[in-house]
This record gives C-alpha cells, structure tokens and sequence, in this order.
C-alpha cells in the first residue's frame, strides 16, 4: 500500500491570490444603509451572491478594515444594489473613502429605511443574520426581506477593469424575413 503524506501547503502570495481571482468576472453590488441619525452610507463589493432559496438568503464579504461596515452591522439592515454599466459612477463614488460617497447619488427608500439607488438592476432589502470572521475579511449573511426588478445590464469586473455580459456562443441572428 501507498504511503499517505500530508502535502504540505504552496505558499500563497497576496500576488498569485489576486491574479488567480482576476481572471474570475464578478459583480459589482453596492451594499447601503444608513448612520442612526439617517445619513446614506455604503461601499461596493464583488463578492455579492445568492446563498439559499428557501428561505431566501445572500451573502458578501467584508474587509475588517471597512469603515462603512460597523455602522450599517449596528443598524441590522441594508440593501445590496445590483449595479448597471450605466452606473460605473455610482460605483467609483462608493467605492472611495469618506464620508460624502453619496454626494450626487441618487436613490429613495425601502420599507426597512435603507437607501435603493436610483436605476440598479435589482434591489435586495435585508436584515442582517449571521457574521462569521475569515481571516481578513467578515462573511455576512442576510435574510432577504424584499427584492425588486429595476432595469439595465449587470456591470462586471475582471482584473481591474470593468465590463459587460456577453453571450457565448453569439445568438444565431434572426433568419431573413423573420417576425421582428
Ligand atoms: C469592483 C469592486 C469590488 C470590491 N469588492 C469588495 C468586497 O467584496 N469586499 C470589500 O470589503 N471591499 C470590496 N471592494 C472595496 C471597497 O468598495 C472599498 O474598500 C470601499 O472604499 C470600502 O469603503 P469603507 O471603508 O467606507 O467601507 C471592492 C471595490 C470594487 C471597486
């Protein structure tokens, strides 16, 4: 019989870890709530996903250093807004640091108090139910308490860059004198 050994493990650099998942497109998702005295606040994520279906559930992570998280944590509740390629200014303002990322976003409110940007694909209204800390980062679960269709494309990211869905293989075009 074989002898079994305990492989032991590569060591990852933070340069292979960030070029491996480069090559992997996310979404770009704006996570939203608000301070106790009701100011708009957020961040934009790429590790925004679906969990469970029944009962409906998502989850994203969090880097322990965000400074938006522990208010929005305290609060219970937030939106995540599935963001459009027509929103990569959205994106960019909240994706800074500071105070003023919502200056000249635009959006109304939820029924849980947590602020939708205007024209997102999607909104999904939760509340918070689980936190579990992973090295770097917290891995949030939310409970889902609405959701609603807005309009647009997914935006995607990849390597850095941002980008849109493309069909592959191309749609067959239409056959000539087709119904349009
Ligand atoms: C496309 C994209 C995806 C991102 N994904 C994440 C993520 O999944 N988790 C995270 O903590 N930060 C992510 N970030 C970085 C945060 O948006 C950024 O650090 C933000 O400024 C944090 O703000 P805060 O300190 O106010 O919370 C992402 C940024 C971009 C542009």
């Amino acid at each position: 019989m074989d002898t079994i050994t305990d492989p032991q493990p590569q060591e990852i650099t933070k340069e292979d870890y960030r070029k491996v998942f480069g090559a992997l497109p996310t979404g770009v998702t704006a996570i939203t709530g608000r301070t106790e005295a009701g100011k708009p606040m957020g961040f934009v994520v790429g590790t925004f996903a679906s969990l469970s279906l029944a009962p409906p559930l998502v989850t994203f992570c969090v880097d322990k250093s965000s400074s938006t998280w522990p208010t929005l944590r305290s609060l219970g509740r937030f939106t995540a807004n599935i963001l459009s390629t027509e929103q990569l200014p959205v994106s960019r303002a909240l994706s800074r640091k500071g105070d003023e990322k919502f200056q000249g976003v635009a959006y109304t409110e939820s029924a849980l108090g947590t602020p939708r940007i205007d024209d997102s694909v999607a909104w999904i209204d939760c509340e918070v139910l689980s936190e579990v800390v992973a090295g770097d980062h917290y891995v949030i679960v939310g409970a889902v308490h609405a959701m609603e269709f807005g309009r647009g494309e997914a935006l995607v990211f990849r390597g850095g860059k941002f980008g849109e869905y493309k069909e592959w293989p191309p749609p067959e075009p239409a056959p000539e004198g087709a119904a349009k």
